[in-house]
């Protein structure tokens, strides 16, 4: 833009006529301007480049993984699994440098944060790396600044811990939602009640990760130390951002696909009845048990990321189907597991979530152990649970994507179940899920096969008026 007005150049030249010249460049550039389909359509885009803003992608992405000298070397292994090597840029902070250890491809560069002593923490029992951790955006932001390396680029500052597994898709789909220019403070609660009491309700947790509009971040850069110094008493590095944002007058955007991962033990309730959202993260990756039987927990994430890789937007999507013949209910969480149920369970019943897991405090009175969405006993007895089939492979054939479900259960009740009884494989047929706002769940179908060792269920958009019911005489 900078070609065509440069004054001081015109008056160098003592020549009239290329002055004239020039003039009548000048002239024919502004009425382009002005004239053109673009502006005609679109008056702003006067004073704005005539192409289209790009749509928000991984490019625009600014992360900052809060780690340390103790927790990097076995945690970058949870990074790998979502970090993209060229497409995304960001910083691991370290509290000290590693011997040994350098800059490794396939995962973002090493940075040591600044000294923090000279803050105050009053927390008893918690942790003064809070404030190193909340200092991670002021010292993302200052060093792209300071580097001037493609500013204009970034839209987004995303921090997470390093056991925090992004899902880069979703998470980019998520944000492109909202205008980043504006000041946005995007995140997820915790799944617990007594966290949420304990921090806030109006908190995004910084595991599940916290987004920053970037105009925001660099906002909040300028002001974070001295907010840090009001709030000494509080526990953690998220407090201390909410806290500051607060300040600045800026409320959290809820999306529930961040999932900070409260809880302990078994996640396969959580996971199995999904929102109806994209999935953005999971966190607490070590608090938890394998989410696939007989894996290591490293193993059973990479598996998870075969089928979200495969169609990012609907890894987790709930979907229930209907066999009236047979009188089963099958709750599908696409690329994770299948279960199927018998008799008619009504769908309001089967998206509340199966208690598998435990409490992330222990000790603590029911009524404030309580999660944040509808729960529902999961029964053990193997003639009362579900009949469970997790993920094992997809392919994608004739535009088709084809995902296979084996068997788990190691007891099986012998004496029910005469449906399904030798069932030992579902196989899933559906089409790329294309994101939208909003996501309307889709439907599903049993196809009929002659086969009784495995099942086949097509899942498509579903109908106008259709209803997500058992249909008696159909199916
Ligand atoms: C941080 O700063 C304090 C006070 O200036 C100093 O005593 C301490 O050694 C510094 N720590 C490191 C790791 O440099
Ligand atoms: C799923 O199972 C069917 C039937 O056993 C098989 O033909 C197909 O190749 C399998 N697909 C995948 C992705 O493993």
């Amino acid at each position: 833009m900078a070609l065509p007005f440069s004054p001081p150049r015109l008056h160098l030249s003592s020549s009239i006529f290329r002055t004239f010249l020039v003039s009548a460049f000048l002239l024919i550039v502004i009425s382009l301007l002005l004239f053109s389909p673009v502006s005609r359509i679109c008056p702003s885009a006067v004073s704005s480049p005539l192409v289209a803003p790009a749509p928000t992608s991984l490019r625009h992405l600014l992360f900052g993984i809060a780690s340390s000298s103790k927790s990097w070397p076995r945690r970058k292994s949870y990074v790998r699994l979502w970090w993209r090597l060229g497409f995304m840029r960001g910083a691991v902070f370290l509290d000290s440098p590693i011997a040994g250890e350098t800059d490794e491809p396939g995962l973002p560069t090493l940075r040591v944060s600044a000294n923090t002593s000279r803050f105050p923490y009053t927390f008893e029992g918690g942790l003064r790396s809070a404030i190193r951790i909340a200092r991670i955006v002021k010292e993302l932001v200052e060093g792209v600044v300071g580097n001037d390396s493609s500013d204009a680029d970034i839209r987004w500052v995303v921090l997470g811990d390093d056991d925090t597994l992004f899902f880069p898709e979703n998470l980019v789909g998520t944000l492109a939602k909202y205008d980043w220019e504006q000041w946005y403070y995007v995140g997820g609660q915790s799944e617990s009640v007594w966290q949420n009491s304990k921090h806030s309700f109006s908190m995004a947790y910084g595991g599940g990760g916290i987004a920053m509009s970037y105009p925001l971040a660099k906002v909040l850069a300028r002001v974070l130390d001295s907010c840090l110094v009001r709030y000494a008493h509080l526990y953690g590095s998220d407090d201390r951002i909410f806290a500051c944002l607060a300040e600045l007058g800026v409320g959290l955007t809820h999306e529930p696909g961040f999932h900070q991962v409260d809880v302990r033990g078994d996640i396969f309730g959580i996971l199995s009845a999904h929102p109806l959202t994209p999935l953005i993260s999971l966190h607490h990756l070590d608090q938890i048990e394998p989410i696939f039987p007989g894996m290591t927990r490293m193993a059973a994430f990479d598996h998870l990321f075969r089928s979200a890789h495969f169609d990012p937007s609907r890894i987790l999507q709930q979907t229930i189907c209907y066999d009236s013949s047979k009188l089963l209910t099958i709750s599908v969480s696409w690329g994770y597991v299948v279960q199927i149920f018998e008799g008619n369970q009504l769908i309001v019943d089967l998206l509340s979530v199966p208690e598998t897991y435990t409490h992330w405090k222990r000790g603590l009175s029911s009524l404030i152990l309580s999660y944040m969405f509808n729960t529902r006993e999961f029964n053990k007895d193997p003639c009362k649970k579900p009949d469970v089939f997790f993920f094992e492979s997809v392919v994608q054939h004739q535009g088709r994507i084809q995902s296979n479900y084996t068997m788990h259960d190691l007891e099986i009740c012998q004496e029910r179940k005469v449906h399904t009884k030798n069932l030992k494989q579902i196989t899933i047929f559906s089409q790329f899920l294309q994101p939208r706002q909003p996501l309307r769940r889709e439907c599903c179908e049993v196809l009929q096969t002659s086969s009784a060792t495995v099942m086949e269920i097509y899942i498509r958009k579903c109908k106008d008026d259709e209803l997500i019911a058992m249909h008696q005489g159909t199916g």
